[in-house]
């Protein structure tokens, strides 16, 4: 008799649905029999650019260097994080995409008989990388889709450890300005870490939004996570990065992976945080193509949720999923965020104007059936 390999793992585990991700283009171009070339793409956040000319060359370079281990210490990547952002080398934590800082941040801070609160409709890795730990998440219901960062502060209790917070947050792409953090941020206790999640912080600086760095001299249990992900992007070779206190720091340091960044990441780090003018590029894009998108739900009728990062939600006050696989059948993908508890919702990524165009063109075909 074999043994039931599901229930040897851990309770948290067991109870665990996986991360859903955007569906690959090769994939529907499998499921259905399309040309790859022709499939759109806007379901996980993506950089529409394409990669910086700057960064290849960088990748190329470091291509020699395949056979040797990565500085497990990211040295190069950490000095120049300290020097932009005006903090000591030792506030810097960096991992495999910022997914790795939140799990880091699970496995050092949470265990069984500990929480931690987030809200409703946030970041999907915040209930799984706590529930991954035996530790219990405290979904925190949200306010106008954002969070209810009084109804949170209300949440913790003396078994509570972290709060993830995002800023903005994905999928509803919500923010809260800066004497609101400022505010919750005192009402947090000094034993529970602050998660400051700003992925997306890139193409909303100025914006009404906070820079959560600014923060960290007066609140010591605040950790700020970030990303080369979306704005900077290198979403494939995975690497984000903590800001926070060196003992926070050095507690993440003790849980994380030897070699956690890769060698071709963090050189491509380095090379796209020097490259202000794909930043640039990547902002105007995104403000551009937001426009685009939300005059093209306005004449579709379409509501939204305002927001601040690289995608939109846009609520079709009925079931979505029919609509959903109707652009499938047309070679868009977008987002279902029924997960989330939007079920009504899909989430849009920006992308290049011709992408959006095409979004929209097939969008109003499908609704007009
Ligand atoms: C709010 C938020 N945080 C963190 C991440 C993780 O991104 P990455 O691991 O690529 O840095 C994402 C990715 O979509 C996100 O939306």
């Amino acid at each position: 008799m074999s043994c039931d390999y599901l229930a040897l793992a851990q309770p948290g585990v067991q109870k665990l649905s996986p991360y859903v991700p955007g569906k690959p283009v090769d994939e529907l171009a499998r499921e259905l029999n399309l040309d790859p070339a022709g499939i759109v793409k806007l379901a996980s956040n993506e950089n529409p650019l394409g990669p910086s000319p700057k960064v290849l060359d960088a990748i190329r370079a470091e291509l020699s260097e395949l056979t040797r281990y990565p500085d497990g210490n990211g040295f190069a990547l950490k000095k120049r994080l300290a020097e932009r952002y005006s903090v000591g080398i030792g506030q810097v934590t960096l991992g495999n995409g910022s997914n790795d800082i939140l799990e880091l941040v699970a496995r050092a801070y949470l265990a069984p008989g500990l929480n931690a609160v987030f809200s409703e409709h946030a970041f999907a890795v915040y209930p799984i990388a706590t529930q991954a730990v035996g530790a219990e998440g405290r979904a925190v219901a949200a306010k106008n889709w954002g969070h209810d960062l009084d109804a949170m502060a209300a949440a913790i209790d003396e078994n509570t450890r972290v709060v993830f917070v995002a800023n903005p947050n994905n999928p509803t792409g919500t923010w809260f300005e800066a004497a609101a953090l400022d505010s919750f941020l005192a009402r947090v206790p000094e034993h529970v870490l602050v998660v400051l999640d700003e992925a997306y912080i890139e193409y909303a600086e100025g914006q009404e939004l906070p820079d959560g760095l600014r923060f960290l001299a007066d609140y010591p249990n605040l950790l700020v996570s970030r990303t080369f992900s979306k704005a900077y992007g290198l979403a494939a070779l995975r690497v984000g990065y903590a800001i926070s206190s060196p003992v926070i720091a050095d507690v993440l340091n003790r849980v994380r992976q030897p070699f956690n960044v890769n060698g071709l990441a963090l050189a491509a780090a380095c090379a796209a945080l020097d490259d202000v003018d794909y930043l640039i590029a990547s902002r105007k894009v995104n403000d551009a193509g937001m426009v685009q998108l939300e005059s093209g739900f306005r004449r579709l009728g379409l509501d939204w949720i305002p927001s601040r990062g690289n995608f939109i939600a846009v609520d079709f006050a009925r079931d979505a999923a029919p609509i959903n696989q109707a652009l499938l059948r047309e070679g868009v993908i977008v987002r279902p965020v029924a997960g989330y508890g939007m079920p009504t919702f899909l989430r849009v990524s920006i992308g290049t104007e011709q992408e959006n165009a095409r979004f929209l063109d097939v969008l109003r075909q499908v609704l007009a059936q």
